[in-house]
């Protein structure tokens, strides 16, 4: 039986999914990659053609089959043909589509697809995940839908997981964010912002999503964490910067905290101390611009207080770049729950253990 993989949406995380899907699709196993695209429209065009070109078939609503192909654009297959078609469905819509298509459509085709994965924005839609973090906690055969947490939190929860959590499940006391999120992606046109702007701390436990998700991400494993993030966006487009403190049970030591960084190879580390430098390198040395580690954490910015229990630093997180490597693990791990992370190899020259 051939493997099909929909992803539905071509903006900032569905187009370079849909390419990133398309080029590895022999070597890990799948065999047809289809792409949902909403809207017709003319500036897309390009976009379209080269994710074709690179082998994935696009899919349309029915009876927006003729606005496409008069721009150019010619669909393999209807919108419903493509879910049915489909072994794992990728939603890459804006912010509550997810749940909406969840309701609308993919209910509908539970019978015949493993499973369903949406992005950062659609909390609630499923089990919440990030490669390398919480794996063990998905359940085949029993987890259909899961949410592939934002770029942000992925850097939280690997921090947490490596930093505290290798010294034992209780290790950590407390842990504290700030997100400096950039203004807006390369590819988007609106939301920039002309100075520092502070978002509001709408959480009244934890502060920003970022925190409140990567608490229920661990909740996956079974624990409960002292989290709190805020965040600030900054007037730059090159790459988040989260600044962090890890209060721990136990104490520990800068050499440690270099070898925990180490031997995690999610994590990458750098001596670059400015977001464009790291950004700069992904351009020349990621998959399209794009590295794939979970984190970039800054060497020179770690301290470790003199009692061992208190670790501060910096980070910079990896654009979309680890989102769209937990979207394709997740989907690999409904196609081939067995092995799916020997599949996942193929994406090993995208992680960097220095940058
Ligand atoms: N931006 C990031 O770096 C980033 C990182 C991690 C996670 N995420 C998450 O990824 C998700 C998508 O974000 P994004 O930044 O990629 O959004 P985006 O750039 O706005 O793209 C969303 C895409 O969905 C399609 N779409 C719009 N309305 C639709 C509808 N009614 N039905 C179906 N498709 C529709 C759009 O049109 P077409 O189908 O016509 O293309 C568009 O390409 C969000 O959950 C976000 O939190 C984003």
């Amino acid at each position: 039986m051939g493997k099909t993989v929909l992803v539905i949406g071509t903006g900032t995380i569905g187009e370079p999914l849909i390419g990133l899907l398309a080029d590895i699709r022999k070597d890990v196993g799948i065999d047809e990659v289809i792409f949902n695209k909403h809207t017709p429209l003319v500036h897309d065009r390009t976009k379209v053609i080269y994710l074709m070109r690179r082998g994935a078939k696009l899919a349309v609503d029915e009876e927006k089959i003729p606005q496409f192909q008069e721009l150019g654009m010619e669909p393999t297959y209807t919108k419903l043909e493509a879910l049915d078609r489909a072994d794992v469905v990728i939603d890459c819509t804006p912010k509550g589509f997810g749940m909406e298509n969840k309701r609308e459509y993919y209910k509908n085709f539970e019978h015949n697809t493993l499973g369903f994965i949406a992005q950062g924005s659609e909390f609630g839609f499923g089990k919440m995940y990030v490669h390398g973090v919480n794996d063990e906690a998905l359940v085949p055969g029993e987890d259909r839908y899961i949410q592939v947490v934002s770029c942000n939190t992925h850097n939280l929860a690997v921090l947490i997981h490596t930093l505290a959590l290798s010294g034992g499940p209780d290790n950590l006391v407390e842990g504290r964010f700030v997100c400096m999120r950039r203004a807006n992606d390369i590819s988007q046109t609106s939301s920039y912002v002309p100075s520092p702007t502070v978002s509001e701390h709408i959480d009244p436990r934890f502060g920003t999503h970022h925190a409140r998700d990567a608490h229920h991400l661990f909740q996956t494993l079974g624990l409960e964490l002292n989290l709190f993030s805020s965040a600030i966006k900054l007037n730059t487009q090159y790459m988040h910067t989260i600044w962090f403190h890890l209060s721990l049970k136990r104490p520990t030591t800068l050499e440690r905290v270099h070898e925990l960084l180490h031997e995690n190879r999610h994590i990458a580390v750098t001596h670059k101390k400015s977001a464009n430098l790291v950004f700069s390198f992904g351009r020349d040395h990621g998959h399209y611009g794009r590295i794939l580690n979970n984190t970039v954490v800054v060497l020179p910015s770690l301290h470790v207080s003199g009692d061992g229990k208190e670790i501060h630093g910096f980070c910079f997180t990896p654009q979309d770049g680890n989102s769209l490597l937990s979207s394709v693990a997740a989907t690999l791990w409904f196609l081939y729950p067995d092995d799916y992370t020997e599949r996942l190899r193929v994406l090993e020259p995208y992680f960097y253990q220095e940058i």
